[in-house]
């Protein structure tokens, strides 16, 4: 960007900045953002996670309105977590294209299938899925939970490469769904083998989205959270980073000191980014687009929600 337009835009922002302090003010409003949205967004949130601690914040705050910057299923869960509070999003074309991946009716056909097995179901699902779910859980407590769950044999929906990691630390029968994350999907071994080979002293973090076989080159393998607090206590000063781009802001932000190049360029996710901070500002000013969950679904799914939330 030229400097004048570079100029323009800061000025632009100072004052979005300036609006969304009043407006906080004024709807008793919080804003939380997933690691993976936009820097302008970190920038300005009150709280900054991965889907797991976001979830946790929305259950317990105090706040009447809940901004929540990351996409669909998300916010949906905090309107289940918290359906006595507003719950915005800046923009609700965000959705996530695994969440799409498993519906109702499939789930329950293979429900029917396996009338014994425990249905797990990663937190990147529709309400009307968790409400056909026993217990949900994220990627930073998906080995606990299913360890947790008190029968032998678990129907897993939806992400097929995060299944595949669980069942490498759980003895217990799984039933995978196909789904996956086309973002982190896209990471392939080739990617990783030339970065390496550009940064041979670098350590390699992955998120268990990625596949299998990507997984298995990690020298450390973790949710964002998981990935990030590995990096800020690491001795190491480089690291090749398998997850979405996102993580970079508070990667930095906890270790200015440290370098961390991301695997791919293509590890963006289009969904995630899709909101920005006019968006944002202009949710609050307007209070739409808001979360609604019809309450019967929402009861249903808040039960595997908070199972989840117990799980120690
Ligand atoms: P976590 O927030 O659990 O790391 O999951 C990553 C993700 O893809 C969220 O959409
Ligand atoms: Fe969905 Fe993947 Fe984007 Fe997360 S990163 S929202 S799982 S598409």
């Amino acid at each position: 960007m030229e400097a004048l337009a570079l100029e323009k835009k800061a000025a632009m922002n100072q004052e979005l900045k300036q609006r969304l302090i009043q407006l906080k003010k004024e709807r008793n409003a919080i804003i939380l953002a997933h690691y993976y949205q936009r820097d302008e967004i970190q920038e300005v949130a009150d709280f900054r996670g991965d889907s797991f601690l976001l979830a946790q914040k929305a259950a317990s705050t105090d706040a009447e309105t809940i901004v929540f910057c990351g996409v669909h299923f998300m916010g949906e869960s905090a309107k289940i977590l918290a359906p006595n509070k507003t719950v915005l999003i800046p923009d609700e074309r965000a959705g996530c294209p695994m969440a799409d991946m498993v519906n109702v009716d499939g789930l329950r056909k293979l429900k029917e299938k396996h009338p014994n097995a425990k249905v797990v179901t990663y937190i990147n699902s529709s309400a009307d899925v968790k409400a056909e779910t026993d217990i949900c859980c994220t990627s930073a407590n998906a080995v606990k939970v299913i360890n947790a769950v008190d029968a032998d044999e678990v129907i897993w929906v939806p992400d097929k490469n995060l299944g595949h990691y669980v069942q490498q630390h759980t003895d217990k029968k799984m039933i995978i769904w196909e789904g996956y994350c086309n973002t982190h999907d896209m990471l392939t071994i080739k990617d990783v083998v030339e970065m390496k080979a550009l940064h041979p002293d670098a350590e390699f973090v992955v998120h268990p989205e990625c596949r299998p076989e990507v997984v298995a080159m990690g020298d450390f393998v973790g949710s964002t959270t998981a990935i990030i607090d590995y990096c800020k206590h690491s001795s190491k000063q480089k690291f090749i980073v398998g997850t979405e781009d996102g993580t970079g802001y508070q990667l930095r932000l906890d270790s200015p000191d440290k370098e961390f190049i991301f695997a791919s360029r293509f590890l963006v996710c289009p969904n995630m980014k899709v909101n920005n901070l006019k968006k944002l500002v202009q949710c609050l000013e307007t209070m739409q687009p808001q979360i609604y969950v019809p309450p019967a679904v929402a009861d249903a799914a808040r039960i595997s929600l908070e199972r989840m939330l117990q799980v120690k």
